[in-house]
């Protein structure tokens, strides 16, 4: 049966990781988490003092970009973690103090045409399933699956505050939720390749969905969508 790629943008916390996971686990696909590259780059730019509360040059992250390689290796249990010049990163760059940086990060241009080559070529093959906010319209404008998935920032919030109170990280609900907020607002405003629905991309609000529910509908777009192909 021919593969295709499978495009998942959509706003924080809407639960596209989780879905892309299924998706690619059940479809036995590649799975790209491409914010966690954007994280990672934003992990580097901090641990090198070019990004911080009171300053940020982006020039001499963009100086410095040759030098980092980020790649993606499975553990011992099959999940690919994420790693920053060779080391293991996958848990730093799921911070408060990371969440807070990565969009004015995503939004250098040089930054975004580094990690749009990588993504494309980890693509090529097709049998991709890759979440982010400009995969439908700049990474995979041709996937044959878009989907773009939405949810209040309340419940959003709820989401992403429940998993970091779970790992141990000491944020509170208020925070969290201006940081989604904050995110949205920097990621639909950037100029370059902005969050946007693409045109062909179906949109789903799981405001009131489960996890289970979504992974069902989506599953069966995949399937029509690969059925297609044959
Ligand atoms: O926290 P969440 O899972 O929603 O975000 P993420 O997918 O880890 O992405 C973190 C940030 O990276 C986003 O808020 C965007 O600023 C940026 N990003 C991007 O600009 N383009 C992508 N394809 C993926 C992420
Ligand atoms: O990748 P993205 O930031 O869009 O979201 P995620 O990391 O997949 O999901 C964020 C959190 O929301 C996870 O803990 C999911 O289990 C949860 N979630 C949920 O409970 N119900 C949904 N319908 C979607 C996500």
């Amino acid at each position: 049966m021919g593969k295709i790629t499978i495009a998942i943008d959509g706003y924080s916390s809407t639960g596209k990781s989780t879905v892309a996971k299924q998706l690619a686990d059940w479809l036995e696909y590649v799975y790209v988490d491409s914010g966690a590259m954007y994280r990672a780059i934003t992990l580097y730019a901090i641990e090198k003092g070019f990004i911080s509360e009171t300053s940020f040059d982006s020039d001499k992250l963009i100086k410095h970009l040759p030098e980092i390689s980020l790649t993606f290796v499975k553990n011992s249990e099959g999940k690919a973690e994420m790693h920053l010049n060779g080391r293991n990163v996958e848990k730093q760059i799921r911070t408060m103090q990371v969440s807070e940086f990565v969009s004015p990060i995503a939004t250098i241009s040089e930054v975004r045409s580094k990690l749009v080559d990588q993504q494309q070529k980890m693509g090529e093959g097709k049998g991709v399933v890759m979440d982010g906010r400009d995969i439908g319209t700049v990474v995979f404008p041709t996937a044959e699956l878009k989907i773009f998935m939405n949810a209040t920032a309340e419940q959003r919030a709820t989401r992403r505050y429940k998993e970091l109170i779970e790992r141990g990280d000491a944020v509170t609900y208020a925070e969290v939720l201006h940081n989604v907020q904050e995110r949205d607002t920097i990621d639909t405003t950037r100029e370059d390749s902005p969050l946007r629905k693409a045109k062909d991309a179906i949109e789903i609000d799981n405001s009131e969905m489960n996890l289970e529910d979504q992974f069902h509908i989506i599953l069966q777009l995949a399937k029509d969508r690969i059925a297609g192909r044959v």
